[in-house]
């Protein structure tokens, strides 16, 4: 039985490991500086990309502008076993290290937008900063008509964007000889930092003097920042700082996003003058990250396409950007329902397995059961039978009583046909011999007979009809029952003519009620329990007496002496002269 438990268990761990999710072919983390809108758009092309892409498993960290946070994020990503890194590090040379560490260790890097003072990356892919720069420095230069007082604040001090940006747009004003930067301000990318710093600039002597001279244009080396530095000069954070220049300086900034609150509709929207798209591109991201985990040719520095954001082009611009980011919403919303509907195929794959290996484990209980429980009722039926007629243990054959299978064998217990070529040859000598035995027959067999009873009548309740009275039998009836069935076939054991209504009529019995009874109590019927009294009462003979086999099968009322012969074979498994022989 274990053997069989053993096997279903190892089948269905087999089908349910084949259930669970396959590793993915490559896992690529992603440790991003800050987390903002541009952040965000680009994650989401990430995860498109990766849609595109045979199995990739993406892992995004953001650092929030914190050094320290990015550094622990980019070795906790190594150490979760990553295939490949994207990184955009917070500033030069704080983050350097950690990426090192992550190329040192074998993976490709691939440094973004922000840049690394190390030499250690795969690949870098970026738009260039320093034009972008230079371009705003020239466009706000040509608005001023070349004449004019300019305020910058950087984005973060020590991140490439900001040291590029700056260099490009003091190069451009620099062709303009009456154009001024009045004042290069510190900011962080972030829209705080960037009204903060303007803020603060104008609590001091040289600011509040710059701004009574009047300001014209105020660069924010991205758009979050020239907003925030707006603020100041709209008032709606400066109450005490009021009266500012008059009129208000332009704004301009850069990013260039698409959507509400980007920097294309407040381009549109006159609230910047303009703006620079800094491009995203998370998907060219994947496709460059997959073509060097796949060993493919790739650009070690890919250079990204961009474009200034004015009056001019804004509107186009904002219903391009919003187009896309209207299909790239849709396809994620696709992509999600794909993902819910394998989850679920997935779940359902899980459940049918797991029911189908729990039916087959009740299958192989209930069938190693039923084998079990036949088992026993044949071997207590055998045992009956063997006690009903007063064998010795040593009289019996093993076959039929050490053998549960040999009890199990149909031929065992085959049904004999009415009309068995049997004759009377009866004898008292014939008698069993053991008559200790047989006094010991009813106490050994009444609990048998109680036991098997119930047993015969529960196995068989469609085959065996119950009892016309359907009153409880007792053991003391049923016993004294089988003991009158018994005398009443021994006394006419050698009658070849005797038949189920002779024995009926010798018990005061019909010949259904005798049936009936005798099968619910033995499991047997009286023409089988006949046959194999008249069997045993032959073996008997074979071994105590010198009688031939013929002999033998007419004094126990067999008429033809092969039938004798056959029978014997079925039950003992021996032949008749092989007993003698023994
Ligand atoms: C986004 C951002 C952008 C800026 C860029 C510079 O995190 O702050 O606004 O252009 O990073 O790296």
């Amino acid at each position: 039985m274990n053997k069989h438990i053993i096997t279903i268990f190892l089948l269905s761990a087999l089908l349910l490991s084949g259930c669970s999710k396959p590793r993915p072919r490559y896992v690529i983390g992603v440790s991003q500086c800050s987390a903002d809108i541009w952040r965000e758009k680009q994650n989401t092309e990430l995860r498109l990309g990766a849609y595109f892409q045979e199995n990739v498993e993406l892992r995004f960290a953001a650092a929030y502008d914190s050094d320290e946070r990015q550094v622990q994020q980019i070795d906790s990503l190594l150490a979760t076993g990553i295939d490949l890194l994207i990184v955009a590090p917070n500033q030069l040379q704080t983050i350097s290290p950690a990426i090192d560490r992550a190329y040192d260790s074998g993976i490709p890097v691939i440094v973004f937008e922000r840049k690394t003072n190390s030499q250690k990356f795969t690949a870098f892919i970026s738009a260039d900063n320093y034009e972008m720069g230079r371009v705003m420095g020239d466009y706000i230069a040509t608005q001023l008509d070349g004449r004019g007082r300019v305020v910058e604040v950087m984005g973060l001090k020590g991140s490439s964007p900001a040291i590029e940006r700056h260099k490009g747009f003091a190069e451009a004003l620099s062709h303009y000889p009456e154009m001024q930067i009045v004042a290069t301000l510190q900011g962080d990318w972030t829209e705080e930092s960037g009204r903060k710093a303007v803020e603060d600039w104008l609590q001091t002597d040289a600011g509040r003097e710059a701004a009574a001279r009047g300001i014209d244009c105020v660069f924010g080396q991205n758009d979050r920042m020239a907003m925030g530095a707006r603020q100041v000069f709209t008032g709606n954070h400066t109450s005490h700082l009021s009266p500012l220049t008059s009129p208000l300086p332009r704004f301009c900034g850069i990013d260039g996003l698409p959507g509400e609150g980007g920097g294309i509709q407040l381009v549109r929207d006159s609230i910047l003058d303009a703006s620079y798209i800094y491009p995203t591109h998370g998907d060219r991201l994947i496709d460059l990250a997959v073509a060097i985990l796949d060993g493919k040719p790739y650009d070690k520095e890919l250079q990204l396409r961009s474009a200034i954001v004015t009056r001019d082009n804004a509107n186009v611009l904002l219903m391009q950007g919003e187009e896309m980011m209207r299909q790239s919403e849709r396809l994620d919303q696709l992509h999600r329902k794909a993902d819910s509907y394998l989850q679920q195929l997935d779940t359902q794959r899980t459940v049918t397995l797991l029911a189908f290996g729990t039916i087959a484990l009740l299958i192989v209980a209930i069938v190693l059961f039923y084998r079990y429980y036949i088992g026993q009722i044949a071997l207590r039926r055998e045992r009956v039978v063997n006690t009903l007629w007063a064998l010795n243990p040593e009289d019996v054959e093993p076959h039929s009583l050490q053998n549960p299978a040999g009890a199990n064998d149909p031929s065992a217990q085959r049904q004999e046909p009415a009309s068995q070529p049997e004759r009377t040859h009866s004898t008292d000598s014939e008698k069993p011999s053991d008559q200790s035995a047989e006094a010991e027959r009813p106490e050994q067999s009444s609990a048998i007979i109680a036991e098997l009873s119930a047993t015969a009548s529960q196995s068989q309740p469609s085959q065996v009809p119950q009892k016309e009275d359907s009153e409880p039998e007792t053991t003391a009836s049923t016993s004294f029952f089988i003991t009158r069935f018994k005398e009443a076939v021994e006394a006419r054991l050698d009658d070849s003519e005797l038949s189920v209504e002779d024995l009926a009529s010798d018990m005061h019995l019909s010949r259904v009620q005798l049936y009936r009874k005798v099968k619910a109590v033995t499991g047997s019927t009286p023409v089988e329990l006949l046959r194999t009294a008249r069997l045993k009462r032959g073996y008997q003979l074979l071994l105590t007496t010198d009688k031939s086999v013929s002999e033998v099968a007419y004094l126990v009322g067999f008429t033809a002496p092969s039938y004798f012969t056959k029978c014997f074979k079925e039950e003992y498994g021996q032949l008749p002269g092989d007993v003698r022989s023994s």
